[in-house]
Order: structure tokens, then C-alpha cells, then sequence
């Protein structure tokens, strides 16, 4: 089968389209002919181990997992003999992000439980964008975020992948949403059903004397204090992303912070959750989340697929068309 592989860290410049042997699937696996999958974070940060932490997980000198890739949509193609759920032929999406990645390519294992049936309404590449981003969202949220109707709730970078999803996700949950981004996406924040959107070129929401219940620091960087100045005395604030300054202020202060305060700062570590696909089906098949799709690229255009995810400026979710 054709796939795109890395056998060492650098730039988009290392993938290689190559061909390489058909995955086949243990008892517990399921053998998935991919049509579409999407780029995320995660894969960016294996790509380039620009996260150095990611070497202590992911390989030291080279990366142990040669096929990049985590969320995939396609068609079963066999499965191992103790899976229950699926058949040959079954329609599905899901991600390999906690097994062994390997999205960028004709065929991946995967576990039963990290797919669902693809939402019948929606195109394979629309089922890609989904699943790790959504569930991102999802999870900072309700999760660690303990979002509630009528909340006041502040997303920093709902333009991206993930932005896009929490914005929808809050509202979903009956929260007053703002969403902030840079000007060219304030249309497309409102249209996702924003109530207020900041541009941050303009406007630093940090210093303009709002509260918000949650903030969900998606993108973008703030000092750990900025943040608490712009929460409400029980507020929460989640980390998903952002820079890597953020992230080590909030796992060294926001405990401490915490634990002082009664607000909370948190970090996003996203958990494997059976009920989270089935979830966003729902919420997918009813239209109370639509993926936003920013670029599509073939197979053999993964590394120039991810030179423009490393501009940092998607805008929603940036696709990889595999058959
Ligand atoms: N914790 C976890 O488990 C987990 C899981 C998934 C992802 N993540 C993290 O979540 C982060 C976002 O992922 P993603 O897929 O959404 O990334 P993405 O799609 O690449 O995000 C691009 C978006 O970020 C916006 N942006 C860039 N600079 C900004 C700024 N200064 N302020 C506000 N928005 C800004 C851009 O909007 P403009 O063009 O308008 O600037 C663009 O729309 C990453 O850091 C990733 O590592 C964490």
C-alpha cells in the first residue's frame, strides 16, 4: 500500500510517499481502507519533535511511530476475530491517535473502541476533520472546564481545528460564548454561533475588564496571571494548547493557583473515552456541530499539506484525501 513515512524528525521536507507493507489486523483490531484523514497538532509535534518532551515518549533519536497520521474516515476492510461492533464494508471514522497513528496511508489498524459508524450525513473528508479536535474540545470543556448552561465561557483561537469544534461544543451546552481571533475569522466565529467575538489584532481580552466562567486557551499566549485576571472568582481556566512557555507555566503555577484561589487553572492531557465518538455522531448527525474545512490535499501533497498547518493559521481543518 502507498503511505507517507518518516523515519527521522525535521521538516515536511522528510516525508516520503513510499510503499510499504498492508497493515493486518490483530483479534481486537479493525482494518480500515482510509479515504480521508486530517492533520493535527499532534502530528506536527512528531513530525518536528519541536516539543522535546515528545522524544521521551515517541522515540529519542528516531520516531518510533514511521506513519504519521490520527484521525481517519473509510470503509472497513476486515476484522480480527474478537471484534464485536464492526463488519467488512461498514462506513467509520475514529482515530489512531492512542494506538500507533498510521493515518497517512491506504490502510490502518485500529482499535474497536477508538471508532464509531461515520455520521450518514457526512462526506469521509468531513468525518476526518472531527475526531481528535472535537474531542479535544469536548473534554477541555466539559471535562476539565465543568461547563454550564448560561456560563460565560471565552475561546482563545476559535478559528483552528480545535477552535472551531469548542466554539460549537459551548454552545451546544448553552453557554454565552466569545470567541476570539484575528479579523480575517470573526465572520466565521459568528457564524458558528459565537456571541461575541474579540479580534485579538485589535483587542487584548485580557485587559478590557470582562469575566468569563471558562477560558479555553486553545491558541495563542497570555501570561498564567493574564488569564486569572480575566476569570470570574470561581472561574476555570483550561490549557489545550498554545505555546510551550504556557504550558509549563500552568503545570508548575496552576496548582499552586489553584489551590490559593478558588479559581482553577488546568491543562488538557486528552483521555480515551468510549462515549465521546458516539457522542459527536449525535451531535453531527442532529447539525449541532459542523467540521469546518480549511484546505484539501491528496496523499502525495502531505508534506505541503503540513508546510501550511505549520504556518499556524488554518482555518478549521486542513484534509488529506486518500482514495
Ligand atoms: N491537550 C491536548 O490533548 C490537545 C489535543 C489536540 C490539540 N491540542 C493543542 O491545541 C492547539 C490548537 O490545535 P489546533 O488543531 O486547533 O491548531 P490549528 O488548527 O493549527 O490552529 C490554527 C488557528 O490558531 C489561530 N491562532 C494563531 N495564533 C493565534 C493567536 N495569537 N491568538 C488566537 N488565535 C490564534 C489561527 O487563527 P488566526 O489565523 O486568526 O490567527 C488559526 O485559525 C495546539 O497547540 C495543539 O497542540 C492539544
Amino acid at each position: 500500500m502507498k503511505a507517507i513515512v518518516s523515519t527521522k524528525y525535521g521538516s515536511p521536507d522528510v516525508l516520503q510517499l513510499k510503499e510499504v507493507e498492508k497493515p493486518a489486523p490483530m483479534e481486537n483490531e479493525v482494518l480500515v481502507k482510509v479515504h480521508a484523514t486530517s492533520i493535527n497538532a499532534a502530528d506536527w509535534h512528531l513530525l518536528t519533535s519541536d516539543i522535546f518532551l515528545v522524544r521521551l515518549n515517541m522515540g529519542l533519536f528516531q520516531p518510533k511511530h514511521t506513519i504519521l497520521g490520527c484521525d481517519i474516515a473509510g470503509q472497513v476492510e476486515a476484522v480480527g476475530k474478537d471484534v464485536k461492533q464492526f463488519k467488512p464494508g461498514d462506513m467509520v471514522f475514529g482515530d489512531v491517535f492512542g494506538h500507533h497513528y498510521g493515518g497517512f496511508a491506504e490502510f490502518v489498524t485500529a482499535a474497536e473502541s477508538d471508532l464509531a459508524l461515520k455520521p450518514a450525513n457526512l462526506s469521509f473528508e468531513e468525518a476526518a476533520a472531527v475526531p481528535l479536535a472535537a474531542k479535544t474540545a469536548l473534554q477541555g470543556l466539559r471535562d476539565l472546564g465543568q461547563i454550564q448552561s448560561g456560563q460565560k465561557v471565552l475561546i482563545n483561537g476559535a478559528s483552528g481545528g480545535v477552535g472551531t469544534f469548542a466554539v460549537q461544543v459551548a454552545k451546544y451546552y448553552e453557554a454565552e460564548v466569545t470567541a476570539v481571533c484575528s479579523t480575517r475569522n470573526v465572520d466565521l466565529a459568528r457564524t458558528l454561533g459565537a456571541d461575541h467575538v474579540i479580534d485579538y489584532t485589535l483587542e487584548d481580552f485580557t485587559d478590557n475588564g470582562q469575566k468569563y466562567d471558562i477560558i479555553l486557551a486553545v491558541n495563542g499566549y497570555h501570561p498564567i496571571k493574564a488569564y486569572q485576571r480575566a476569570l470570574t472568582p470561581r472561574g476555570i481556566y483550561v490549557m489545550t494548547g498554545g505555546s510551550l512557555s504556557q504550558f509549563f507555566e500552568v503545570m508548575l503555577q496552576g496548582p499552586r493557583m489553584s489551590k490559593k484561589e478558588v479559581q482553577q487553572m488546568k491543562a488538557l492531557t486528552l483521555k480515551p473515552n468510549p462515549q465521546d465518538l458516539p457522542l459527536l455522531k449525535e451531535l453531527l448527525e442532529t447539525c449541532k456541530i459542523v467540521p469546518v474545512i480549511d484546505k484539501r490535499y491528496s496523499l502525495s501533497e502531505v508534506p505541503d499539506a503540513f508546510r501550511y498547518f505549520g504556518e499556524g493559521h488554518a482555518r478549521g481543518k486542513v484534509i488529506i484525501t486518500v482514495q
